[in-house]
């Protein structure tokens, strides 16, 4: 079912990627150097900020998105996508010559996964571009970023969202290194996996103490709440005034974990933008990220409100 825009409850705009992924299922991963056979070819809409996009707009927000696809038939099919699950796309752009994004997607039968992207048009969003967008950004509740666009755009937006008064969250994927220093402070939620939160914190994340320490080292940097996600062991919060908690993950038979921390990610920035309480957007974000790790695909695993609320 879809929910209609008057009952939808909190805005929610992403900033961020929108990729078409090539996805092959095969045995294993490929080890370097190593040719071998795979069994299924899909291809699929994806991208972080697009999928996060989703997420939101399924479990009920009304979603905006600002990003930048091809003049081609890939740019075209994604833009429709979205715009089939109510998403706002007046800004996203579309460049004249780089081609949409394309992420090269290998899944193992254990439902583990490599990614390469290739950014394309990504790479041509601009802090111009963020700044043409300004209405979308005074018109939301929480804006939520990536890393898959160049990171002059995230941080304008970031800065762009504080001085409106806007609460953003930072999702630092991929972690390539530590983030800028003023960067942090910008943020009202950092939410990391294990292995961004290490790049991030530059300490090892293998355990729940493990994401305590990174989650401290990354507040005292300036973010004001962090929550590193920690797959099927479920999710760290350290909230400002430095509280911590655990949240055990929900267990599933993974088939393919493409676009969980995406779900995550959505479901919670809409939980915010409608103001629930933080222990129940974690909640609800968990539970819409373990009933997509159960399906193949990015955004065709991402579940909507009913089937969430049917899963429980
Ligand atoms: O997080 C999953 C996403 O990462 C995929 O959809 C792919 O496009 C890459 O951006």
């Amino acid at each position: 079912m879809k929910v209609s825009k008057e009952t939808k409850q909190g805005r929610v705009l992403v900033v961020g990627s929108i990729n078409t992924d090539l996805v092959a299922r095969a045995p294993h991963l490929p080890r370097p150097g190593e040719t071998i056979g795979g069994h299924e070819f899909s291809q699929v809409a994806g991208g972080k900020g697009a999928n996060q996009a989703v997420a939101a707009a399924r479990i009920g927000a009304q979603v905006a998105m600002i990003g930048c696809v091809g003049s081609d038939a890939n740019g075209a099919q994604r833009v429709k996508d979205l715009e089939v699950e109510g998403i706002d796309c007046s800004g996203v752009e579309v460049h004249p010559t780089q081609p949409t994004g394309v992420a090269m997607v290998t899944v193992s039968d254990d439902g583990q996964n490599t990614i390469v992207v290739v950014a394309g048009s990504n790479g041509e969003l601009t802090p111009q571009s963020v700044a043409r967008h300004e209405a979308a950004i005074k018109a939301c509740d929480v804006v939520v970023c990536q890393l898959e666009t160049p990171w002059d755009s995230v941080h304008a937006t970031l800065a762009l969202a504080r001085r409106l008064g806007k609460t953003t969250v930072l999702n630092p994927a991929p972690a390539t290194g530590p983030l800028p220093a003023e960067w942090l402070p910008l943020v009202d939620y950092l939410v990391p996996n294990e292995v961004e939160a290490a790049i991030l914190a530059g300490l090892p994340v293998e355990s729940q103490s493990g994401a305590r320490r990174a989650a401290t080292e990354l507040q005292q940097g300036g973010a004001r709440n962090v929550i590193v996600t920690l797959g099927a062991q479920g999710a760290y919060l350290l909230v400002e005034g430095g509280e911590g908690r655990h949240f055990p993950a929900p267990q599933v038979q993974a088939v393919d974990t493409t676009a969980a921390g995406d779900t995550f990610i959505g479901v919670f920035a809409a939980q915010l933008a409608s103001r629930q309480p933080l222990e129940g957007a974690i909640n609800l974000a968990q539970r819409a990220a373990a009933i997509s790790v159960t399906r193949a695909g990015a955004q065709p695993s991402i579940p909507t409100r009913a089937e969430v609320d049917n899963a429980t």
